[in-house]
């Protein structure tokens, strides 16, 4: 089981901290990794649009730069209804490091939907091909 509740409040705090100026659109993540550490990241956007950076690949690069490579548990926090789920570039970068994991999407009205990395991402790109 899950104790989901410090992850959400972790990844409400980083959500605090995004830099969106421009599409006025926080996001906020939370992984719960293989030692029990929570690691968070939020989204960082930039004046050459293109260069803006998601919450949920922010907080991947920082586990690993840890030394923490297999989320047990991902929590994304948005303003958005139903809330937003990991953009698909956002979860080739979770299955980067599993084939699987729970991950619950909420808001502040307290919507939550728990989705799984299999269901958000069938046949994802596999490298290198079956033999
Ligand atoms: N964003 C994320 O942080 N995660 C996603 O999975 C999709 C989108 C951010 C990028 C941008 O700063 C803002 O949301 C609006 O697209």
């Amino acid at each position: 089981m899950i104790d989901w509740e410090p992850l959400v409040a972790a990844a409400w705090e980083v959500c605090e901290r995004a830099h969106a100026p421009y599409s006025r659109f926080a996001v906020g993540a939370a992984l719960l990794m293989e030692d029990g550490s929570i690691v968070t990241g939020c989204n960082v956007e930039n004046r050459s649009y293109g260069l803006s950076l998601c919450a949920e690949r922010n907080a991947v690069t920082a586990a690993v730069g840890r030394g923490l490579k297999r989320p047990q548990a991902v929590v994304v926090v948005t303003s958005s209804s139903p809330p937003s789920a990991p953009c698909g570039m956002c979860r080739e970068t979770l299955r980067e490091l599993v084939e699987d994991v729970p991950i619950l999407l909420v808001n502040p009205e307290g919507e939550r939907l728990e989705r799984t990395l299999a269901k958000l991402l069938p046949d994802s790109f596999v490298f290198p091909p079956p033999a």
